[in-house]
C-alpha cells in the first residue's frame, strides 16, 4: 500500500538516540516532574489517582484550564495524547479522497502527510527567507476555492518561528470563509515567543469553522506527559470524539493529574517564564554561531520556538547534507526537505550550552568539509531547489 511516512519522525526514530548529539526535537530541556510539584502540595492527591479509564474526552478540570487558554469553553475541548493524536485525528475527521488541502512550507508536515495518506490534492503555498518567512497569502488567496476543504497552518511556525500578525489571520479567516474551508489551526509552539511575553493569539473565536491544536510539549516543557488537545466547534467536535474513541479510548490519567497542575494559573506563568529564559538565551548562542560562520550558514533569526532554520551556502540536498552531518559529525538536525523547503537545516537550540557548542562546533567542521569537497554557494545566491517534491511513498 502506498503511505508517505512522516519523513522527520521517520529520520529521528530510525537514529533512535545512537547520534551523541541530537539537535533534531523540536524542544527545549524538559521539566522533570520534581521541577512541576515544586511548591506543590498535591504529592497524597497524586498517589490517590485511581488507575481506571479515565472520562474519554479527558477530566472535566483539565478540559476547564484547556479552555481557558485558548479563551473556549470545556465543552468544546477534547484532550488526546499528544497534539499528534489531535491533528491526526482531525484529517481523519475533515479530509476525503480527492479533497482540496492547502498547506504551508515550511512547515511542520505530519498534518501535510495525513492528508496525502488520505487521498486528499495536497497544495503547499511556499514562504521565502528573503521574505523573511512571512506566508504569501496572495498565492494562498489564488489556491483556494470552493472546492478547497481545509487551510491548514501552524502558528507559530515550525520550523522558522515566524508568528501571524492579527491582519494576516485575519485575512487566512476571509479566504477561507470566502470558500466555506476549515482551518486547522496547529497552536503548540503558542507561548515560545522570544521578542515579546505576550502570547500569539489563537485562531479560536474566529470563524466557525476552525479547530485548534495545542499542547504541552514545547512552552510548558512536558513532551513525555503526551498531553495534547483539540478545541473544535460542536459541529465537528463529535466526529473527532469518535475517532479519539478508535485511536487512543483517552489520555493516561496520571498524565492528566499532572496536565492539571501545570496549567493552573501560577504554573503556567512559571513554566512558560521558564521555557522562555531558556530558549531566549540559547538563541543568542545560535545567534553567535550563525554570525561567526556566516561564510556556511545564514538565517531569519526566528522570533518563536526553540528552533533555527539555517540555510547552508552549498550546493546540496538537505538530506545528503544532514545524512552527512549524523554519519561524520555524530549530530543530528532536520534536513529543509522534512519541511518542504530544500537549502535548510532545522536546528534545535534549546539545550544545555555545553552541549549545544560541541554540536554547532562538529556541525560547522562537516560544512567546511563538505564546502571543500564539493564548493560553495555564495551567501544570498538562491538554494539549488526553492522546494522539494513530495516524500517518496512505499
Ligand atoms: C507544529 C507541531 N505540531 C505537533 C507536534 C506534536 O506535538 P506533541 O508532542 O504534542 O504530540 C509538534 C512536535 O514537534 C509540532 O512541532
Amino acid at each position: 500500500m502506498d503511505y508517505a511516512p512522516f519523513e522527520l519522525l521517520e529520520w529521528q526514530s530510525l537514529d533512535d538516540g545512537a547520534a551523541q548529539y541530537s539537535l533534531a526535537d523540536s524542544g527545549c530541556r524538559p521539566v522533570t516532574v520534581r521541577e512541576l510539584l515544586d511548591g506543590e502540595d498535591v504529592l497524597d492527591h497524586l498517589l490517590d489517582t485511581p488507575l481506571h479509564y479515565p472520562p474519554e474526552r479527558g477530566q472535566e478540570r483539565l478540559r476547564e484550564l484547556i479552555a481557558e487558554h485558548h479563551c473556549g469553553q470545556p465543552d468544546d475541548v477534547i484532550v488526546t495524547v499528544g497534539a499528534a493524536e489531535a491533528n491526526s485525528i482531525a484529517i481523519d475527521a475533515l479530509v476525503r479522497p480527492g479533497d482540496h488541502v492547502v498547506t504551508f512550507a515550511p512547515g511542520y508536515r505530519q498534518v501535510w502527510g495525513c492528508a496525502v495518506n488520505a487521498g486528499a490534492r495536497v497544495e503547499e503555498i511556499h514562504s521565502t527567507a528573503a521574505a523573511g518567512w512571512r506566508p504569501d497569502l496572495e498565492a494562498l488567496r489564488a489556491a483556494v476555492g470552493p472546492g478547497t476543504r481545509l487551510i491548514a497552518l501552524t502558528n507559530p511556525n515550525n520550523p522558522t518561528g515566524t508568528i501571524l500578525t492579527e491582519q494576516e489571520m485575519d485575512e487566512i479567516v476571509a479566504i477561507a470563509a470566502e470558500a466555506g474551508a476549515w482551518i486547522l489551526a496547529d497552536e503548540v509552539h503558542r507561548g515560545t515567543e522570544l521578542l515579546t511575553d505576550a502570547v500569539t493569539s489563537s485562531f479560536w473565536g474566529r470563524y466557525e469553522r476552525v479547530i485548534c491544536v495545542g499542547s504541552l510539549s514545547k512552552a510548558f516543557g512536558m513532551p513525555g506527559l503526551r498531553v495534547g488537545w483539540l478545541v473544535a466547534p460542536r459541529e465537528a467536535l463529535t466526529d473527532l470524539w469518535r475517532r479519539h474513541e478508535y485511536a487512543t479510548v483517552s489520555t493516561g490519567s496520571v498524565s492528566m493529574a499532572l496536565a492539571e497542575i501545570a496549567l493552573t494559573e501560577r504554573n503556567r506563568t512559571r513554566l512558560t517564564h521558564r521555557y522562555r529564559n531558556l530558549i531566549r538565551e540559547s538563541r543568542t548562542w545560535l545567534d553567535d554561531w550563525v554570525t561567526a560562520h556566516g561564510d556556511l550558514v545564514s538565517y531569519v533569526p526566528p522570533p518563536a520556538t526553540a528552533l533555527g532554520f539555517v540555510a547552508y551556502h552549498l550546493d546540496l540536498p538537505s538530506r545528503q547534507v544532514a545524512e552527512t552531518l549524523r554519519a561524520r559529525g555524530d549530530v543530528l538536525v532536520g534536513a529543509g526537505a522534512h519541511f518542504g523547503t530544500e537549502g535548510h537545516l532545522r536546528i534545535a537550540h534549546g539545550h544545555d550550552p555545553a552541549y549545544l557548542a560541541a554540536a554547532l562546533d562538529r556541525t560547522a567542521s562537516v560544512l567546511k568539509e563538505l564546502a571543500a569537497v564539493h564548493g560553495q554557494r555564495p551567501a544570498g545566491a538562491p538554494a539549488p531547489a526553492r522546494h522539494t517534491p513530495p516524500a517518496p511513498t512505499q
